[in-house]
This record gives structure tokens, sequence and C-alpha cells, in this order.
């Protein structure tokens, strides 16, 4: 194989993994229930990834008019493949998530939110909320009396990471108040974890260069998570304005 680009590296070791971040098919649902989203719900999956939450939005409200949006092609490419069963009620485009124009009832996020800030993002995305639409987003939270294993994950993954009250905080400060909040724990991890340890077992012989080294840094990753498993969290999040 010639060499890779770190670029091309990255996307190697993303493709064909089922979701590029923590989370579990229960997590849509909950939230849904959580902001009461109707049947015939407008709803984007902001930062969708190659769209695992999409498929799962999609089967948990048949009637609503899905969005699905991401920065990276080859993830948009992925995330339009998957939902294409769904029809004309699903699309899929490239862009940025900071700039929705809706209006939305229910705004998802998983394990993106992060890129824009929680403060930003939020304020970003009140005038792509219609009336009596909530966002729903994912956010590393540190839990109480952390080990340190769990703050060395952190240290190296996300160390700007804060516990929950520095999560509502930032919900706060966006103008918004939480409707309902949940960890992901354990399972939400395994279901990405898990797949990408196959993955990296799959590309590592003969792997060389930027492909070595990305896979390398997963490896690490993975083995910093399997040290403290039951305490690297996301607080998932329903919110909505004030
Ligand atoms: C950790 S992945 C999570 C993907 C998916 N939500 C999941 O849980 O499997 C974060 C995603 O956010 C996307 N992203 C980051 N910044 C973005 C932006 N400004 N606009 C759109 N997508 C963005 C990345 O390309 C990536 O696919």
């Amino acid at each position: 194989m010639s060499e890779l680009t770190k670029e091309e590296a990255f996307l190697t070791l993303y493709t064909d993994l089922a979701r590029e971040g923590p989370g579990a098919a229960a997590d849509p649902a909950w939230a849904l229930s959580v902001a009461a989203t109707p049947a015939q719900a407008r709803i984007v999956d902001a930062g969708c990834g190659s769209g695992a939450d999409t498929v799962t939005l999609a089967k948990e409200r048949p009637k609503a008019r899905i969005e699905a949006v991401d920065k990276i092609g080859h993830f948009v490419a992925a995330a339009k493949r998957r939902t294409a069963p769904f029809g004309e009620r699903v699309q899929v485009r490239q862009g940025d998530m900071a700039r929705l124009e809706g209006p939305y009832d229910l705004i998802w996020c998983a394990g993106a939110i992060y890129f824009l800030g929680v403060t930003e993002g939020l304020r970003a995305w009140r005038s792509a909320l219609a009336p009596g639409g909530a966002v729903a987003f994912s956010e590393p939270c540190l839990l109480p009396r952390p080990s340190a294993a769990a703050r060395a994950f952190w240290a190296t993954e996300y160390p700007q990471i804060s516990d929950v009250a520095g999560i509502r905080a930032r919900v706060a400060e966006a103008g918004y108040r939480v409707l309902g909040e949940q960890m992901q724990v354990g399972d939400a991890w395994e279901a990405f974890y898990i797949p990408m340890a196959k993955r990296i077992a799959t590309l590592r012989p003969g792997a060389t260069g930027a492909l070595a080294e990305a896979l390398d840094a997963a490896e690490a990753e993975i083995a910093r998570w399997r040290a403290a498993p039951s305490e690297i969290a996301y607080a998932l999040m329903v919110v909505a304005p004030e």
C-alpha cells in the first residue's frame, strides 16, 4: 500500500465502523421522549458521522423529516448509503453544523458539540429551533471522585472536561434549561471501541507510516479506556431555550 496522508489514515481507520463516537441505540429514543418530540417532527442529526443515530431517529419517528449534516464528505457518503432505505424523508448533506437554519423540533448532536463548544453551539442553534423545540447533545463528563486512570484518559482526550455541574452551567450561560440528563457509561463506549479494536486488528498487518501512527494512537486510547471503563462518561443532555 502506498503511504497514506494523516487524513487518509484517519478515514481508513474509521471506514466500516458503525459509529464514530460513543453512543447506544436506546439514547435517541430516550431523548425524543424527554423532549416530547412530535410524530411529524423536523429533526437534524448535527455532526452525524456515518449516520448511526440518523438511522435510529428515522426508525423512532417514522413520520418525521430528518436531516443529517457532517463536514466530512467520506462520512456523508456513508450516511447516505445507510439512510437510502428511508427515501426522501431523510436527507444527508455535507455542511457546517454551526450554520443550521431549521426550523427543527429536535437538534440531535452526539459527541460533536465540543467542536463548537457547548455554550457557543447552543447559542448558534437557538434561531434554528421551532417553538417548543429542544437540543439533545452528549459531552464528556467527569464523574465524581475520578481515579488516576480516569484522569489520565481525559488528560489526553479532552483536558477541558468538566463535571456535570460545569456542563449545566454552560447550558445556562447559553440561555437554556435542562429537561433531562443521563450518563452514558459502559455500553455506549463499547459500541464505539470494540468495533474499533477489531478494525485495528484487521489493518495492523503491514501498516506503516501515518496508518501505523493512527492505529497506535487509537490502540493507546482504547487501552486508557479499558483501565477505567466504569468511570469514562458522556453526559447526554436534553435542553430547551428559557
Ligand atoms: C465524534 S464524531 C461523532 C459522529 C456521530 N454523531 C456518532 O456519534 O457516531 C464527530 C463528528 O462531528 C463532525 N463535525 C465536527 N465539526 C463539524 C462541523 N462544524 N459541522 C459538521 N460536522 C462536524 C465530524 O466530522 C465527525 O463526523
